[in-house]
């Protein structure tokens, strides 16, 4: 299958809101389509390098051979060093590393140079892949920051439940600053609703975020289920675990969900945020109140 290539990043301040499981599962789904991908692990906790090698081989990983190599000065990674090939065909990974805790810092614009440490290494490897997923922490620090300025676009995974939607205006004006000062050819993807269950509470809130999002909203919603999580487990996406079960079948729609909407994302204007925010945190207070 022939694919312009793509980079998404998946960000959002909230923790556990289904963003590595996510990104694990949608690299399943696109290498079973025949596309090359290539998973960017940005956060600390290494969790998407974990989800394909357990965590003891994770942490052996030296940190020069792990995205830790891009930020400190002590390297200078060779590509066919640091991108590992994960037993499942057709996904590579750039694996995350605990140490990269020492770069992540809270002001990232003051970071200099470091900003674009991963735009930089992905511009060198640029033709060896069609779809580049990167996986960032619960915060806005600098790794998030590095895959805002590296991506084409963002997805926002949501939990359709809680006081979440807060979290959602600190990524937008995140997105904000990247676009307007830094990366102005990032779009919006879309806000994912993730971890769905049938709750009356998942009910109200998915339709709240619909009213608010219209169609940035992805039409189809990731459940939470049994076969995602067995599959994290066995340390595969779900694609090279059971290709025909009713999960593998929902991400699949999402991966192509996310096809269809990148030529109509690449052609619109950049959005600009500043007002939805103080809306959308006034009327999530009210349906989760
Ligand atoms: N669709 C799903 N079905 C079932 N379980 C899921 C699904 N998506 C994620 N999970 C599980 O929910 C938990 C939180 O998900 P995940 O680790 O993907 O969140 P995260 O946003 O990456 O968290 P963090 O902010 O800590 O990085 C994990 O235990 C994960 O295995
Ligand atoms: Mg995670």
């Amino acid at each position: 299958m022939e694919a312009t290539p793509f980079k998404i990043c998946l960000v959002n301040r909230k923790g556990g809101c289904g963003k590595t499981g996510t990104t694990h599962q949608l690299s399943g789904a696109f290498a079973k389509m025949g596309l090359r991908v290539l998973l960017v692990d940005m956060d600390p906790q290494a969790s998407l390098t974990q989800g394909f090698f357990g965590p003891e081989a994770t942490e052996a990983v030296p940190r020069g051979r792990s995205i830790v190599a891009l930020f400190d000065d002590a390297y200078d990674p060779d590509p066919d060093e640091i991108l590992v090939p994960t037993p499942c065909e057709g996904i590579t990974i750039l694996p995350g590393a605990n140490a990269l805790d020492d770069f992540n810092t809270p002001r990232p614009t003051e970071a200099g140079p470091l900003q674009t440490a991963v735009k930089s290494f992905l511009r060198e490897v640029e033709g060896r892949f069609d779809v580049v997923l990167i996986d960032c922490p619960p915060n806005l620090h600098l790794c998030s920051w590095n895959a805002l300025l590296a991506a084409d676009f963002v997805m926002v995974p949501i939990q359709p439940e809680d006081f979440g939607a807060q979290g959602i205006v600190y990524v937008q004006r995140a997105i904000d600053l990247a676009l307007q000062k830094y990366n102005p050819n990032l779009r919006m993807l879309g806000y994912l609703v993730t971890l769905r269950q049938k709750l009356a509470l998942h009910d109200a809130y998915e339709q709240q975020l619909r009213s608010l999002y219209g169609e940035q909203v992805f039409e189809m919603n990731l459940t939470q289920k049994k076969d995602f999580k067995e599959a994290i487990s066995e340390r595969v996406p779900i694609h090279f675990l059971r290709p025909k079960c009713a999960a593998a079948k929902e991400i699949g729609a999402i991966a192509e969900e996310i096809l269809r909407r990148i030529p109509a994302a690449r052609s619109r204007p950049p959005e600009f945020l500043h007002f939805e925010n103080r809306v959308v945190v006034q009327e999530n207070r009210k349906v989760a109140s």
